[in-house]
């Protein structure tokens, strides 16, 4: 069975180094499940070189800049782009790239009004090739999986994964094998992994229980597996800061929000900012704080109830699928993050992701339900004070609008809470609902509608 390492045929030796993230031992090999050999706790990656490195961020900077006119393959991903600060290959058409980063950065000017923050911003990770942040990772630790030597690839998914390992294992000439709970992923996602040719198993559990025979299926079939337990999908997903940080002339903003399921994106955008410090490209750190829906809490109660020492999982429920976790492998390492940045982590009800959503999509870029968390909870850290009116804010989108039709076609025509005890929230929500309407073809219908819609 091909192993993980860094003295993998094709990987430069020392570039990088495997560090857990509990007991802090440094190893040069990789066990199939990406856990600690020693205290079996997640591992993530680290650079020994960049000691002597601390000054180098003006010369990043322009080199970055640089290879923005440049027309070679890995020159035109917004993640290999980066690729200083990621595990070094030693050709670049090693890599596996559909093109992926380069996402926008936009002002969203009626959240701002709404909200009061004048310089609210929304990196759109949702434009990646196959609609979500994944992708971002996904280049990295599928061009590592190949790079082991592995015909196959597998992950546990809410459906973004899912559709992102599929693609590029089918760009990279590897079978994909996907596991996601039954009737808990929106179709689209669903028939995007189809269609790029993944294995799907739809397995009559939720996330949480997919993931936990994933990581039994890894250490008996040579099968790759490409969660976010994977610390290679982290440092592709911490390029979606650098990236940032360079749209906004690394000048770092007061504020990042991200949504939290299973905690690898904090976890990953978080280590990014500290290291951008470390290398000397920004003077401060930005506070990350990570948002996840109420009915799956699991971070926030572990922060509230345990003060983050120990795991506090829960029975994850919420219409916002890409989030239902209620397990989440990367706790102890959002952690982390929180604590450096000096983050916050809160919670929205459904009503609330709703309505965030409606708004977001009212600017015209739209996102799915789990991205909209973001300004939800900006409104909650608003009125606790923990985000003033006059900082800088970016909320992070992770996923495409078009990720979840359902969820949107439900909320517009009222459907999306019928029958449940959130049904009375209409009066909130009605003001936002653009319910399609079917009328006679005539030129007097639809003449009566354009004047009925310029009076409300
Ligand atoms: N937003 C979207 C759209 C997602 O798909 C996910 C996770 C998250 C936020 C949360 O990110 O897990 O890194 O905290 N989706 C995973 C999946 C779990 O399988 O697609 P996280």
């Amino acid at each position: 069975m091909p192993s993980t390492s860094t003295s993998t045929p094709g990987v430069r030796q020392t570039a990088f180094r495997f560090r857990c993230v509990a007991c802090g031992d440094l190893s040069d090999q990789a066990r199939q499940d990406f856990r600690c050999a020693h205290c079996g706790d997640l591992l993530e990656i680290t650079y020994p070189q960049w000691k002597e490195s601390a000054g180098a961020g003006p010369d990043l900077k322009s080199t970055w800049r640089q290879r923005r006119l440049s027309q070679s393959v890995v020159d035109l991903s917004g993640v290999w782009r980066f690729r200083d600060v990621l595990p070094r290959l030693e050709r670049d058409d090693q890599a596996i790239t559909l093109r992926e980063g380069n996402t926008p950065l936009y002002e969203l000017p009626q959240c701002a009004r709404i909200t009061g923050v004048p310089r609210l911003f929304a990196k759109h990770q949702g434009l990646n090739p196959t609609g979500s942040f994944k992708d971002a990772g996904m280049t990295v630790a599928a061009t590592f999986a190949r790079l082991a030597g592995f015909r196959w690839v597998a992950c546990a998914s809410t459906g973004n994964t899912s559709a992102s390992m599929a693609a590029y294992a089918a760009r990279g000439g590897m079978r994909s094998l996907v596991l996601v709970p039954d009737g808990k992923i929106s179709w689209s996602k669903l028939s995007q992994a189809l269609d790029y040719g993944a294995v799907t198993c739809q397995l009559r559990t939720d996330f949480d229980g997919c993931l936990r025979l994933l990581q039994e299926l890894v250490l008996r079939a040579p099968v790759y597996q490409l969660n976010s337990i994977n610390p290679f999908r982290l440092e592709g997903q911490k390029t979606l800061a650098f990236e940032l940080l360079e749209q906004l002339d690394w000048q770092p903003p007061d504020h990042i929000i991200v949504p939290g399921g299973n905690l690898g994106n904090s976890s990953a955008i978080g280590k990014a900012l500290v290291e951008m410090r470390d290398l000397g490209l920004i003077s401060r750190l930005p506070k990350l704080s990570v948002i996840q829906a109420e009915g799956a809490n699991a971070l926030v109660r572990t922060l509230r109830e345990a003060s983050g020492k120990k795991l506090v999982s829960v029975q994850a429920e919420t219409r916002a699928t890409a989030i239902r976790i209620g397990n989440p492998a990367s706790w102890k390492k959002a952690v982390h993050v929180l604590e450096a940045t000096e983050g916050a982590c809160e919670q929205v009800t459904e009503v609330e992701i709703a309505q965030a959503k409606a708004e977001i999509g009212a600017e015209g870029i739209g996102c799915e339900p789990a991205s909209a968390v973001t300004l939800a909870g900006l409104k909650k850290l608003l009125k606790q004070g923990f985000v003033k009116p006059e900082e800088s804010v970016v909320l992070v989108l992770t996923g495409n609008l078009l990720k979840d039709p359902d969820f949107t076609i439900n909320f517009h025509r009222g459907q999306l809470f019928k029958g449940a005890p959130d049904e009375g929230a209409s009066a909130v929500l009605n003001p936002l609902r653009r319910p399609p309407m079917i009328l006679d073809a005539t030129l007097d219908a639809v003449m009566r509608t354009l004047e009925n819609a310029e009076k409300s």
